[in-house]
């Protein structure tokens, strides 16, 4: 579905990724796991558009993307949740999901794209009149990751979805990844936290300074020995 090549990214004289090929196929949910700093949110911008990379080809579904506006993106059929979350914190939770809404062609199929959103995150639809800085971390997260689904995505984006909330909550947002893919949404999962992303994805990538290092299934992943050393602590 999703096909990268040899993608550089650079700022200025920094290369942030330097050279980086990965795969997601249709109806996998696969993790990119790395370090602070190895180049996972580069990679993921890449994808949506959002960062221009200097080298390498992206394709999603047989047609390249790389050169499209993010806005075109979207509308082929791939979003993001972003690290950071950047929602609109004085907007209602409905607001912003409405702002997820790119591309809906009629008022029908954005209610249609509410409900799904709500059908996932019951929390959220109990909650859709308070403004999104009332919210819990991880309320926040899921408005994130609901916002990302209002566009009606084949492939759905998220980074760093761990970022500063609690093991519980983790897994909570973890489990919940899982039951959009279980909704036939293929996923690409960006974070520092190699033992979610083992024990949630199919296959993973690890990436360290800005190149991909290793890949796999994650049941081979899990009895790598360096893996085991650095990432998981064992
Ligand atoms: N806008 C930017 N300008 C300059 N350097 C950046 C920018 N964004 C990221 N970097 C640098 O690129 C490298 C990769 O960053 P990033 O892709 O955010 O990694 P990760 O998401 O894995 O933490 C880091 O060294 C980071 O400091
Ligand atoms: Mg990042």
């Amino acid at each position: 579905m999703l096909e990268v090549q040899d993608l550089e990214v650079r700022y200025g004289r920094i290369g942030a990724v330097v050279d980086v090929s990965l795969r997601v196929d249709k109806d996998e949910i696969v993790g990119l796991m790395g370090p602070n700093g190895a180049g996972k949110s580069s990679v993921i911008k890449s994808i949506i558009g959002l960062v221009k990379p200097t080298r390498g080809r992206i394709s999603f579904m047989n047609k390249d993307i790389q050169d499209l506006a993010t806005e075109d993106i979207i509308v082929a059929g791939i979003a993001m949740a972003p690290e950071g979350r950047e929602l609109f914190p004085y907007l209602t939770v409905e607001e912003n999901l409405l702002m997820g809404a790119i591309g809906s062609r009629s008022w029908k199929a954005r209610e249609d794209r509410l409900e799904f959103a709500y059908s996932i995150f019951p929390r959220l639809k109990e909650r859709k009149k308070q403004i999104a800085k009332s919210l819990s971390g991880g309320e926040q997260q899921m408005l994130t990751i609901a916002r990302a689904l209002m566009s009606d995505p084949k492939l759905l984006l998220v980074d760093e979805p761990s970022l500063g909330l609690s093991p519980k909550v983790t897994s909570l947002v973890f489990k919940l990844l899982k039951s959009i893919r279980e909704e036939g949404i293929t996923i690409l999962l960006a974070d520092q936290n190699a033992r979610r992303i083992l024990d949630t994805c199919d296959r993973a990538y690890l990436i360290e300074n800005g190149r991909i290092v290793k890949e796999g299934r994650t049941e081979d992943l899990k009895e790598d020995k360096t893996i085991k050393e650095v990432y998981l602590g064992l």
